[in-house]
């Protein structure tokens, strides 16, 4: 007779409960459709339609609805939410000032898609002015509108609705297959037993610089949750469809299947480097990880912070409240004399022997139909981006 095994116990969210504010079906959520019917419409961003998505399954939580104006000033100033739980982000609803002016706190407010859609209902508790250029300057540590967060910032419209929401469909995905919710997360780890469990955030394909940071952590973890961003993010970067399809012959070929999880990140990429690491590690708690891959430059973008900016953050906060761990990791690259993909803490040779290709160069190869150094790039993973890039992807 098999054993009783009690299940593992799984790392608490942030704040101790993991929100809920989707309903699809049942009695509630054809009340608040009714509801939504009668009330004001407002069209969501893409950004904010990932972020009322997050909310509703409790990506972000405690968060249960957009940011009231003392949630949004707390966070700005403290990082930390007016009830201690530190938050680097505000998670916000931009609206224009004369819609802002047709509501009134209490009210609902219907919130649709381009088409008109409902895809939710907010209880407006207030709606607030703020300073495009103060947000900036705190949440990104800049208000050049050459960054990429910025300028989406001073693109939005100059009041913000504040109040909890009720997300009224269920989630859609571009990549169905591996879209699951913290609930879902949770539920495998639990089935699968997993106690310790990496999370690694990118908006890149995964070279061997990458893999390295993941497989160390993977020798101290039971299993790895693979979890790329697929919201918005800026031009630049490379299609999420183009690069979930490297991650899976990755996968395919080179980790063991049973102790690696892929799954989508529906969040929109901030660019804000340190905060939003911290706010990425959260969000990975509630998805039930205990361990968060932290390299060089997380989240950055251009020059605008160091490269290490991002690990030295978390040294601010409470490591409980913040609860998940961080697993630093330096510049990983590939060393000829070596033969590995190594750091500067580990190798001991020049420089000289390092085989580094900017971001750049890498696509301009590509592009040519040429395939990357299999020291840098897994050939399998070449030949995806390849193809991928002379198709115009
Ligand atoms: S991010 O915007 O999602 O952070 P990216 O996909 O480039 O961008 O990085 C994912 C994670 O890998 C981040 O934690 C980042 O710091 C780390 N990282 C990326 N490249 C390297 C590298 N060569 N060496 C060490 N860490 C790296």
């Amino acid at each position: 007779m098999a054993g009783h095994q009690s299940p593992v116990a799984l790392i608490a969210p942030h704040g101790g409960v993991l929100v809920d504010r989707l309903r699809v079906e049942g009695d509630e959520a054809e009340a608040l459709r009714e509801r939504a019917a009668a009330a004001v419409p407002v069209v969501l961003s893409e950004v904010a339609r990932s972020d009322l998505e997050m909310i509703a399954t409790g990506v972000l939580s405690p968060l249960e609805g957009f940011m009231t104006h003392d949630e949004y000033e707390a966070v700005l100033s403290t990082m930390h939410l007016p009830n201690g739980l530190p938050w680097t982000l505000p998670v916000t609803l931009p609206v224009s000032e004369e819609t802002a002016a047709r509501l009134r706190p209490g009210q609902d407010v219907a919130l649709v898609d381009a088409h008109g859609e409902l895809l939710g209902l907010l209880e407006l508790v207030e709606s607030y002015r703020y300073d495009r250029v103060r947000e900036a300057r705190s949440a990104y540590g800049t208000d050049d509108g050459a960054h990429p967060g910025v300028a989406r910032l001073m693109r939005q419209d100059e009041f913000y609705l504040a109040g909890p929401v009720w997300m009224l469909v269920t989630p859609s995905s571009p990549f169905p297959d591996l879209y699951l919710t913290p609930r879902e997360t949770r539920a495998l780890f639990q089935e699968r037993g997993w106690r310790r469990i990496v999370a690694f955030q990118t908006r890149n394909p995964i070279h061997r610089a990458h893999e390295y940071l993941l497989k160390c952590a993977l020798e101290i973890a039971d299993g790895l949750l693979l979890h790329p961003l697929v919201g918005e993010t800026r031009d630049e970067d490379l299609p999420a469809a183009l690069r979930v399809e490297s991650y899976r012959v990755l996968l395919q070929h080179y980790f063991p299947v049973q102790r690696t999880l892929l799954s989508v990140f529906p969040a929109a990429m901030r660019y804000a480097g340190p905060r939003e690491a911290i706010w990425h590690a959260i969000a990975r708690k509630n998805y039930g990880c205990t361990h968060f891959i932290v390299g060089r430059d997380h989240a950055g973008v251009g020059g605008y912070y160091g490269p290490y900016d991002a690990q030295r953050l978390f040294d601010e906060f409470d490591p409980a409240l913040i609860g998940i761990t961080p697993l630093m990791f330096e510049h990983a690259f590939y060393c000829c004399a070596c033969g590995q993909v190594t750091t500067s803490k580990t190798c001991p040779h020049d420089s000289s022997e390092w085989l580094q290709l900017s971001g750049t160069e890498v696509r301009a190869r590509l592009r040519a139909g040429e395939m990357l150094p299999a020291e840098f790039t897994r050939p399998e993973v070449s030949a995806v981006l390849m193809r991928g890039l002379k198709n115009g992807q």
